[in-house]
C-alpha cells in the first residue's frame, strides 16, 4: 500500500470515527415509521402493519393494521418503550370474558428488526419486521393427492333430506372462485364471525351491520338460506354487556341486543343460534344429574334463568325463526347427560326452543358415532329438531371446539390413507343423518375448504385448499339416491373417484348399493379398508 493511499485510507476512517461521534445516532428515527411483520399463532398467519411515531419529548406511540386470517382489525400498543436500538410494548386482546397481554420487544439490526411476542406462559416467538411488505401467505395449499370428480351436487343429493350449509362470512373477502364454489354447492350459510356479539355490537351504542347486510343479500341473491349464529355465548362478547353487574341492566341489554340484530333480520334468516355452549366441559357421574352450566358471566349476572330469557326474546324478535339451543360435545358422556336435563327444564319453562345444534368438532378416527345416533334420538324424543350445526372432521390435530384452544398446525398434504380414513368416517356420520332425516333440519360444514376453516393445517371439509373436491365429498354423495331416476339403471357416473389410487370401479359399485340403501356403518368401514389395501397396491405395483 502506497504512502498515499494509507493517508486516504486513515482520513476515511477517522472521518468516519468523527462523524459517527460528532452526530450519535438517532435511534428512534432509525425504529420510527412503517414496519411489516408476520407471526404464525394458534390463529393461522397474522400480518402486523407497525406505526412507530417518536415525539419530539421522546414520547413514543405505536399503532397497527393487523391482517388475521379472517378479519382486519387496529390496534392501539400501550407501555411503548423506545431505548436505544430496543423497543418494547404490549397488546392487549380480548377473548370472550378474558383480556390476554402479548407482550413484545424489538431489536434493530440493520435493516431488521427482530420482534419477539410472548403470551402468557405459552413462550416466546421471533419474527423479524422490515420496511417491505411482506410476501402475501401462499393461497395455494400443496398439490392435491387425488383426483376426485364429482358430478352431483352434495345440496342437491341431500335436498330431500336435510340442507347442506357451509360457514364463512361471504362474501367479503372471498375470491371470485370460492363464492362460486359456495353457492354452487350449498344450500344455507351460516356467518362464521361476522354476528357474533363482539363484531357486531362492539359498543353499547355501536352496531356493526355493514357484514351482515352484504352477508344476508348475499346469500338471498344466490339463493342460500341463512342461519344466525350466534345471540347468547360466553365467548366473542364484549365486557361492555355485563358493566355495573346489574341483573335488570344486563338483562335490558340481552333484550336490545336480541331485538336489534334478531329484528333487523326478521323474516330474513331461518334460524338462529339464541344460546351458545352453555354447558361445562368434562363432568361426572354427579354433574351429569345436574345442567352443569358453565360459569359465565350470564349465568353469575342473571342466573341460569338467562337461557329462557334469551330464547323469549328470539322468538319476540322473529317469531318465525327456528331457535337453537348450540354446543359442542353434548353428544358424548356427561355432557349429554346435562344437556338432556337443561332442554327438558327451558322447555318445562316454556322456552321457546325448537331445535339443538350438534356442533361436530370431530377428529378423524374418533367419531363417537354411536353416540350421535343415540344423541339425535334423545333429542328427538323431548320433541326437538336437530342440527349438525359445525361440522368438520380434522385429519390430525385435537378435537373439541373450544374457542382458542391450541391446535397443531400443519400445511403439509394429508396421506391417501388420512383422505381416506377420512372420506370413511364422513359417509358413515351421513349414513346417520340420513336415516334420521326426519329430525334433522340441516348439516352446516363449519368452513368452506382447507384454506377457509379455522381448523387450517387439519385438512377436515370436503373441499381441499385449491378448492377441489375430496374423497370425502364423493364417499358422502355416494349414499344418496341418484337425484329421483330410480329407474336408472345404472348411476355409475355419478361418482368417480380417479386417479392412481383410488380405483373407479370399486367407488362406482359401492356407490350402486349405497344408493339401494343398504349401506350399513359396518360396510363403510369395510370400504375404506379396501379402498384403502387397493391403494396399498397401486402403490406397490
Ligand atoms: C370460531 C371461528 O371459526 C373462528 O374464525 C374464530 O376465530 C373463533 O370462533 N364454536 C362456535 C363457533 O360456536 O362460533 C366457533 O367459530 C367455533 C367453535
Amino acid at each position: 500500500m502506497s504512502s498515499k493511499t494509507l493517508t486516504c485510507f486513515c482520513c476515511l476512517a477517522l472521518s468516519a470515527a468523527f462523524a459517527l461521534a460528532q452526530e450519535p445516532k438517532q435511534i428512534s428515527e432509525d425504529l420510527t415509521g412503517t414496519w411489516h411483520c408476520q407471526f404464525e399463532s394458534p390463529f393461522g398467519l397474522q400480518t402486523y402493519h407497525f406505526h412507530l411515531v417518536v415525539d419530539n419529548a421522546g414520547d413514543a406511540t405505536l399503532k397497527a393494521e393487523v391482517d388475521d386470517r379472517d378479519e382486519e382489525r387496529k390496534v392501539e400498543f400501550v407501555d411503548v418503550k423506545v431505548d436505544g436500538d430496543s423497543i418494547e410494548f404490549a397488546e392487549v386482546r380480548q377473548f370472550g370474558e378474558r383480556e390476554f397481554r402479548i407482550e413484545y420487544s424489538g431489536k434493530l439490526e440493520g435493516d431488521e428488526l427482530t420482534i419477539t411476542r410472548s403470551f402468557g406462559q405459552r413462550g416466546g416467538q421471533d419474527a423479524v419486521a422490515t420496511r417491505n411488505l411482506p410476501k402475501p401467505p401462499p393461497k395455494e395449499d400443496p398439490a392435491p393427492v387425488v383426483d376426485v370428480k364429482i358430478d352431483r351436487l352434495i345440496k342437491d343429493a341431500f335436498e330431500d333430506s336435510f340442507l347442506i350449509g357451509m360457514a364463512g362470512d361471504l362474501p367479503s373477502r372471498y375470491s371470485e372462485e370460492e363464492l362460486k364454489l359456495a353457492a354452487e354447492h350449498f344450500a344455507a350459510v351460516t356467518p362464521e364471525n361476522c354476528m357474533k356479539p363482539e363484531r357486531v355490537h362492539p359498543g353499547e351504542d355501536r352496531w356493526n351491520f355493514e357484514q351482515t347486510d352484504a352477508l344476508v343479500q348475499w346469500a338471498e341473491k344466490n339463493d342460500m338460506t341463512v342461519h344466525g349464529h350466534t345471540l347468547v355465548w360466553h365467548a366473542q362478547t364484549p365486557n361492555w354487556f355485563f358493566e355495573g353487574r346489574d341483573p335488570e341492566t344486563v338483562k335490558r341489554r340481552m333484550e336490545e341486543h336480541i331485538e336489534t340484530l334478531a329484528g333487523r333480520y326478521k323474516g330474513k334468516l331461518q334460524s338462529w343460534d339464541v344460546v351458545n355452549e352453555a354447558i361445562n366441559d368434562g363432568g361426572d357421574a354427579e354433574t351429569s344429574k345436574t345442567e352443569n352450566l358453565r360459569n359465565s358471566n350470564w349465568l353469575q349476572t342473571l342466573g341460569p334463568e338467562f337461557l329462557t330469557l334469551a330464547f323469549k326474546f328470539a322468538r319476540q324478535a322473529d317469531p318465525d325463526a327456528v331457535l337453537y339451543y348450540n354446543d359442542y360435545n353434548i353428544e358424548s358422556g356427561p355432557k349429554h347427560e346435562s344437556s338432556m336435563v337443561l332442554l327438558s327444564r327451558l322447555l318445562a319453562d316454556g322456552a321457546p326452543i325448537d331445535a339443538v345444534g350438534i356442533q361436530g368438532h370431530w377428529r378423524s378416527g374418533r367419531v363417537p358415532f354411536e353416540d350421535i345416533e343415540k344423541a339425535i334420538t334423545d333429542y328427538a324424543s323431548l320433541g326437538l329438531k336437530v342440527s349438525i350445526t359445525e361440522l368438520d372432521v380434522t385429519i390430525r390435530g385435537e378435537s373439541g371446539g373450544q374457542f382458542g384452544r391450541r391446535r397443531f398446525r400443519n400445511s403439509s398434504p394429508p396421506s391417501l390413507e388420512d383422505l381416506n380414513a377420512q372420506a370413511e368416517d364422513y359417509a358413515k356420520l351421513f349414513s346417520i343423518f340420513k336415516k334420521h332425516e326426519d329430525v334433522i333440519e340441516r348439516v352446516t360444514f363449519w368452513g368452506l375448504n382447507d384454506r377457509r376453516t379455522w381448523r387450517w393445517g387439519q385438512h377436515p371439509l370436503l373441499f381441499d385448499g385449491n378448492n377441489n373436491p375430496k374423497p370425502a365429498y364423493a364417499s358422502i354423495i355416494a349414499l344418496t339416491d341418484g337425484k329421483g331416476d330410480e329407474n336408472t339403471p345404472d348411476h355409475s357416473n355419478n361418482v368417480k373417484i380417479e386417479g392412481t389410487c383410488l380405483p373407479c370401479r370399486d367407488g362406482q359399485r359401492q356407490g350402486k348399493r349405497a344408493r339401494r340403501g343398504q349401506l350399513t356403518a359396518n360396510e363403510v368401514e369395510r370400504i375404506g379398508q379396501s379402498l384403502l389395501a387397493r391403494l396399498h397396491h397401486a402403490h406397490d405395483s
